[in-house]
C-alpha cells in the first residue's frame, strides 16, 4: 500500500485548482476552500478569503495586519539565491531529482532517510541507499517540492506527489507549507513560475520576509532566527502537542500500515479489507485521545464507530502484542519524541487501548455502547517539566530560575518575585498538597515551606542559594496587603 488515497486522487482530478494571489510587496490572499491549519494540524479560525502575512512582522500572525506597509517590505528575488538547476541522480531502482534552488532546508529527508540524503556531504543523494518505498515516501514528504522520483530518467508525478486537499500549514517558526495543487498567481492573474522539476502539488512559501527566492522559502528563516510567539511556558502541554500533533501521528500510522502490517503474516490478513483512509482515522483517534481537538468524533463518529470496528474481529493476544510492538517501532521511525515522559504515557495508552481492543473483539463481547472517547494524560504526573533533564540542550532553561530582586524598601510581590522562584517541577511535586503558584496556598504554608528551604530538603534536586531563601523569608514575614 502507498501513502496516497485513490479516492482523494480521483476526486481531486475533477476539481478546479484553488488559487493564492501573491500581492505585490504585500500578503498572500488565499481563496475560500483552502484549509488553513497550524503546525499541529488544528484548523486556524479564519474568514475567507484570507490575507496571510509574508513580511514576517505582523502582530496577528499568520494573518496580515498591514505591517508590510510600515516596514517597506519588498518582494524582489535576491540575485544571491541558489541557482535554479535540476540535478539527476541515477540509482539502481530509480532516478532521484533534486533542485537545490527550490530546497527550503526543512531537513525532513536528511532526518528521516539519512542513508540516502547526506547532510553536508557530497554527493548529497545516494539514490540506492534505501528501499524503493522508503525513497518514494521521503520524496513525497519533502515540503518544498525540490525532490522528485522516477523509475526512468524523467520525473514521475504519480510517484513523486500525493494528491491532497488544498491546504496551507503554518509551520512552526518556518514557512507556509502548501499542498493540494494550489495555483500561485500574481496580482495580474499570471501564474508564478516554479523552478525546474518542482512539484506542482506542494511548495513552501516564505513567511519570514527574508527569503532569497520569494515567494518561495529558501531556508533564510533559520538565518534570521524567525520565531512565532512562544506559548505560555507555565502551561503543561498535552500529549497531542508534545507528539507534534496530527501530522506527526499520521506520519506514524502511515508507516505502521504501509511498512509493517502488510508484510506480517499474523496482522496482514486482519487489515486486508481496511478502508484506504484507515491511517487517517487512527491518527484522528489518537489525536483526540492525546488531548487534541475532537477530530475522530467530528470526522468519523466517535466512540461507537471505533468500538464497532473491533467487534467480532477476534483479535488474538499474539496479534495484539505485534500490533503494539510495531506501533512503538513506527513512533521511532516517524521521529516522535523519545523522552522518557512522553514514551511512558504513549506506551501506557498503546498497552491499555490494545488490550481493550482484544476484549471488545471477542465473539460474545458486549462492550458498553456509549462511552466517552478517553482523554489520556502524562502518567503519574511525569510531565515534561517534572524533572530537570540530564541532556545539555533540554537542561538549559528547565533548571533556570529568573530571580527578580525587589529594592530594599520595596514590598515583595508574590507574582513578580516569589512565584517565579518555583519551577514547574517544584510545583508538580507539591501539587498533591498545595499549589506553589497560588499566593493563597503559599501564604498559608509559608512557615513550613521556609523550614524546608532552610533545611535544604526542598527542592529535592538541590538547596536554594541563601539569597533566594532570604527573599522568600522577607515575603513570608512582611505584612500582607
Ligand atoms: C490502542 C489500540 C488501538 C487503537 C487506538 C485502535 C484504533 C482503531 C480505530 C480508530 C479503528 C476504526 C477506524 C474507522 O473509523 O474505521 C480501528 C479499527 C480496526 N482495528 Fe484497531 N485500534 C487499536 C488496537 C487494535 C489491535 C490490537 C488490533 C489487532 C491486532 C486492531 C485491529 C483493527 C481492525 C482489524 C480494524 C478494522 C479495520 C478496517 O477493516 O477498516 N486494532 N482501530
Ligand atoms: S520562511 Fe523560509 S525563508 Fe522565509
Amino acid at each position: 500500500m502507498t501513502e496516497d488515497s485513490s479516492v482523494e486522487r480521483a476526486n481531486d482530478k475533477q476539481k478546479p485548482r484553488k488559487r493564492i494571489v501573491v500581492r505585490s510587496n504585500g500578503p498572500y490572499e488565499a481563496e475560500p476552500g483552502i484549509a488553513i491549519v497550524d503546525h499541529l494540524g488544528v484548523p486556524v479560525a479564519a474568514e475567507a478569503p484570507v490575507r496571510l502575512c509574508r513580511c514576517g512582522q505582523s502582530q496577528t500572525k499568520p494573518f496580515c495586519d498591514d505591517s508590510h506597509v510600515a516596514r517597506g517590505f519588498t518582494d524582489g528575488r535576491d540575485p544571491r539565491r541558489v541557482p535554479d538547476k535540476l540535478d539527476v541522480h541515477a540509482g539502481q531502482q530509480a532516478y532521484v531529482f533534486d533542485n537545490r534552488g527550490t530546497c527550503a532546508h526543512s531537513g525532513f529527508c536528511t532526518d528521516r532517510l539519512n542513508s540516502v540524503f547526506h547532510l553536508g556531504e557530497e554527493p548529497f543523494i545516494a539514490p540506492s541507499g534505501a528501499r524503493l518505498d522508503d525513497l518514494i515516501n521521503a520524496v513525497r514528504r519533502c515540503p518544498s517540492g525540490a525532490l522528485g522520483i522516477g523509475i526512468g530518467p524523467a520525473r514521475d508525478t504519480n510517484l513523486s506527489d500525493v494528491d491532497r486537499p488544498p491546504q496551507i500549514e503554518v509551520s512552526k517558526d518556518g514557512p507556509y507549507r502548501l499542498t493540494g495543487h494550489v495555483e500561485l498567481v500574481g496580482e495580474d492573474g499570471a501564474p508564478i513560475a516554479r523552478n525546474e522539476g518542482a512539484s506542482q502539488e506542494h511548495a513552501s512559501l516564505c513567511r519570514c520576509g527574508s527569503s532569497l527566492n520569494k515567494p518561495f522559502c529558501s531556508g533564510m528563516h533559520w538565518n534570521v532566527d524567525f520565531h512565532d510567539p512562544v506559548p505560555d511556558p507555565l502551561r503543561e502541554p498535552t500529549l497531542f502537542e508534545w507528539a507534534g500533533g496530527y501530522p506527526a501521528l499520521l506520519d506514524m500510522t502511515r508507516i505502521f500500515y504501509s511498512r509493517y502490517v502488510p508484510e506480517d503474516p499474523l496482522l496482514g490478513p486482519l487489515f486486508a479489507e481496511m478502508s484506504p483512509d484507515h491511517p487517517e482515522r487512527v491518527a484522528a483517534w489518537l489525536s483526540e485521545v492525546f488531548g487534541g481537538p475532537r477530530f475522530y468524533t467530528e470526522r468519523y463518529g466517535g466512540y461507537r464507530r471505533m468500538v464497532s470496528q473491533h467487534i467480532g474481529k477476534e483479535i488474538r493476544p499474539e496479534q495484539r502484542a505485534l500490533w503494539a510492538t510495531y506501533m512503538v517501532q513506527s513512533a521511532d521511525d516517524a521521529g516522535l519524541p523519545s523522552d522518557p515522559e512522553f514514551r511512558a504515557a504513549f506506551v501506557a495508552y498503546i498497552e491499555w487501548g490494545s488490550r481493550i481492543a482484544v476484549e471488545n473483539s471477542g465473539a460474545d463481547a458486549t462492550p458498553p455502547p456509549n462511552m466517552p472517547v478517553p482523554r489520556w494524560w502524562w502518567v503519574c504526573n511525569a510531565t515534561p517539566a517534572a524533572r530537570p533533564s540530564a541532556i545539555a540542550d533540554d537542561a538549559q532553561g528547565a533548571n533556570e530560575v529568573s530571580v527578580v530582586l525587589p529594592g530594599p524598601d520595596e514590598e515583595v510581590q508574590f507574582d513578580q518575585h516569589i512565584r517565579p522562584l518555583f519551577r514547574p517541577m517544584d510545583r508538580n511535586s507539591m501539587l498533591f498538597a498545595f499549589d506553589l503558584w497560588k499566593e493563597e496556598d503559599v501564604s498559608k504554608h509559608s512557615r513550613q515551606i521556609l523550614a524546608r528551604l532552610e533545611a535544604g530538603t526542598m527542592p529535592c534536586d538541590g538547596a536554594w542559594p541563601a539569597e533566594r531563601i532570604a527573599l522568600f523569608a522577607r515575603w513570608a514575614f512582611q505584612p500582607h496587603s
